[in-house]
Parts: C-alpha cells; sequence; structure tokens
C-alpha cells in the first residue's frame, strides 16, 4: 500500500495539513476454525496487505471527517451524539473512536482517510484490520499509547459486537494486533496466551483462491453458528453442575453424546466439528513442529470437510476449488476464515503450484465464467505507525 497515495487524498479531502499514518493488516489462519469463540485455539498470521489511515487530530470535540478513499465516499459526524454514522465503513471508526474513549483515550475530533489493499468479503479480515488501524491511530494520537495490545484487540471485538453485529471471537483482531513477519500464531482463546511460530515450510508455498464469491457475516448464519454452540454448552453445564462449562473447550466427546437428543441435531453436528478442529490444531502443531507437512495438509482437507458437511458454511464454489486441490495432489486444501464464500487457504508443493494454479483458473473459469483470484501469501507484520 502506497503512503504517498493516501497522503494525496487526506491533503487533498481536509485542509491541506498531513497527519500520522498507520497500517493494519489482515490474517490467514492455517487451522482452528470457528474455534476462537468456543475457547478453542486458532493458528492465525498477519499478511502483508491490510489497511492504512492517515489521521489527525483536528481541534473539534467529538467531529469526526471521515474519507474512505476507495469508496470515494466522505462521511463527518460527531461520535458522542448517540447514533453514529449509518454508512458501515465509518461505523468502524464510530465504534472505535467509543471503545477506545471506555478504555480512558481521551478522544477528541479527528480528520481520517483511508484505504486497503486486503480484498474486501475475501475471509481476510479487513473488518479486523481497520479496527486495529483505527486503535493504533487513537491509542497513538490521543492516548500516548497506553492502551495494551490486548485491550485494541478487545476493542476491535467489542466494536463488532456492538455497532457491526457480527459476534465474532478474537482471532482476527488479535492476528492484525500481534502479527509478525514470517510467523504464525497459536493462540488459546481461553486463556489467551500465544506462541509464535516461524513458519517457512520448506518446498511448499500457501496460497489463497479466492472464489470471488463475497462472504459477508453481518447478520448472518455466522451468529446462529455461536448461538448453536453455546446452546450445547448450556445443555452440558445443565447436566453436571460439579462442573464449569463456559465454551465447548470445556466440554469433551461424551458429555456432547449425553445431549444429543435434547439440543437436536443441527446443534450436535455444530459443536461436534469444534471438537474435532480443536484436537486438529494440537495435531498440526505437532506436524509443523515434526515439520510433517502431510499430516498438516490432510489436516486441512479434515477441516474443510467439517466446516461444509457439519458446520455448513462452505458454498458450492468453495467446495469445487478445494476438490481441484484434491485432483491436482494439493498437500492440504480447505476454506479459510468464517466460510460462506471467500477463500481457499492451499498449502502446495512448489513443483505442483503452476500446474494447479492453471487447472483451478480455467475449470472455475468453464464452471462459473470468472477466474478465482491468486493470492500468495506473504506472513507480515502487526499494526504499526508508519510515520
Ligand atoms: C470470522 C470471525 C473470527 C472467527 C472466524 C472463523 O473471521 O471474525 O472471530 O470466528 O470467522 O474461524
Amino acid at each position: 500500500m502506497d503512503i504517498e497515495f493516501v497522503r494525496s487524498r487526506f491533503i487533498k479531502h481536509f485542509d491541506g495539513q498531513t497527519g500520522n499514518i498507520y497500517h493494519s493488516p489482515g490474517r490467514i489462519n492455517l487451522i482452528g476454525e470457528h474455534t476462537d469463540y468456543n475457547g478453542g485455539f486458532v493458528f492465525p498470521g498477519a499478511v502483508d496487505c491490510g489497511i492504512m489511515a492517515e489521521m489527525r487530530p483536528n481541534g473539534t470535540e467529538s467531529t469526526i471527517r471521515a474519507y474512505s478513499i476507495d469508496l470515494k465516499d466522505r462521511v463527518d459526524f460527531d461520535f458522542h451524539d448517540g447514533q453514529g454514522p449509518r454508512a458501515t465503513w465509518a461505523r468502524f471508526i464510530y465504534g472505535m473512536a467509543l471503545e477506545m474513549e471506555a478504555l480512558g483515550v481521551p478522544v477528541k475530533g479527528f480528520n481520517i482517510a483511508f484505504a486497503g489493499d486486503v480484498p474486501l468479503g475475501a475471509g481476510m479480515s479487513s473488518s479486523a484490520a481497520m479496527e486495529s488501524c483505527f486503535g493504533c491511530g487513537l491509542n497513538d494520537l490521543f492516548g500516548d499509547n497506553k492502551v495494551s495490545k490486548w485491550d485494541i484487540v478487545l476493542a476491535g471485538q467489542a466494536t463488532e459486537h456492538k455497532y457491526i453485529g457480527v459476534n465474532c471471537g478474537i482471532m482476527d483482531q488479535f492476528a492484525s494486533v500481534f502479527g509478525q513477519a514470517g510467523k504464525l500464531m497459536r493462540l488459546d482463546c481461553r486463556s489467551r496466551e500465544f506462541e509464535y511460530y516461524p513458519f517457512d515450510p520448506k518446498g511448499y508455498k500457501l496460497v489463497l483462491l479466492n472464489s470471488c464469491v463475497k462472504h459477508e457475516l453481518v447478520g448472518s448464519p455466522y451468529n446462529d453458528r455461536r448461538n448453536s454452540c453455546e446452546n450445547v454448552v448450556k445443555h452440558i453445564a445443565a447436566k453436571h453442575p460439579e462442573g464449569k462449562f463456559e465454551t465447548l473447550r470445556d466440554c469433551t466427546w461424551e458429555q456432547l453424546e449425553e445431549v444429543r437428543a435434547e439440543v437436536g441435531e443441527e446443534d450436535y453436528t455444530r459443536a461436534h466439528f469444534v471438537l474435532g478442529e480443536k484436537d486438529r490444531v494440537l495435531a498440526v502443531c505437532d506436524a509443523l513442529v515434526a515439520g510433517d507437512y502431510e499430516t498438516v495438509g490432510k489436516k486441512m482437507y479434515e477441516t474443510h470437510e467439517g466446516l461444509s458437511k457439519e458446520y455448513e458454511v462452505s458454498c458450492e464454489e468453495l467446495d469445487f476449488l478445494n476438490d481441484i486441490a484434491k485432483e491436482n495432489g494439493v498437500t492440504g486444501s480447505r476454506i479459510m476464515g468464517g466460510g460462506f464464500g471467500g477463500c481457499t487457504i492451499n498449502l502446495v508443493k512448489e513443483e505442483l503450484y503452476d500446474q494447479f494454479i492453471a487447472d483451478a483458473k480455467k475449470k472455475y473459469f468453464e464452471k462459473y465464467g470468472k477466474e478465482p483470484k491468486v493470492i500468495d501469501v506473504v506472513i507480515g507484520d502487526g499494526s504499526r505507525k508508519i510515520c
């Protein structure tokens, strides 16, 4: 993302002065899907594309003048007026201003222009990139950088819950804030402990294929999935008053079987996927340490199967891309992120890469009249001030 590009727009749309520039990335996730809000493990990393924003206090008490460079849309609003802006992109700014203020940052009015090169709706967390970028900027401009990284992560998540309507977990905001170039992170979403894993699979490439089916979590079945998981936990907890059951992480396979009839097949099957996914992340961690990419890949295919058949967050196009990966001998492939569109993530041997990409483009075009977008993964750094 080009600093001069953002700066030129900031100067043009406001009063000619310059501000500070911040950047936050999108993310990939090797494995561990829909586990974050279930207290499980995830294995994400930041990417080298994201959101860049220029910001400057404008001397007002609480007027935010915001410009989305990509949408060519300008919205001015008072973040204390109780309603907030209607445009979704501006609600991310609104939410973060309020959440950072709630964390003790004396936020005042500011001007902001921002742009992104992380594809929207691709399941690479452009939303979290916005939240962490605005959070990083507000912390720096008004808060002497006193708010901790974890609090910025939680402010981003709260913005999704309260101002956007998606009851997401913490994986995306975490990856965007804590990412480090060349490293994936294994996060335990219950204890919030995490470890960096250098990721340099010799002889393999990690590539995303964007189905170009726009994934959209707002007002979506995403929240339904979460409700199903919580419902299962409630039933298990009622059966075991002696235990502490906060999320599916605290539940065993046997306990899930015990409540099968009462929760019904849909909720049971969803929870079944989550328990399996929790185990798969741990298996992948061991396999990575041992340099056993065949096992990593096998688990990725299992995740795809579970996301498609049990959790039901796939779509025809993603299943089609997954089949093409299998046909081409790709080591591992699966839906990445929330699902309902977006990308597959593929672990492919270098010597098979060209053939796989060519075949995927050809077959996808024949079937859907468009090519999937190819995104070679580069693991980049987390949120930061650029200048
Ligand atoms: C979205 C959410 C995350 C996570 C993933 C699925 O990206 O924002 O919190 O639940 O879906 O793993």
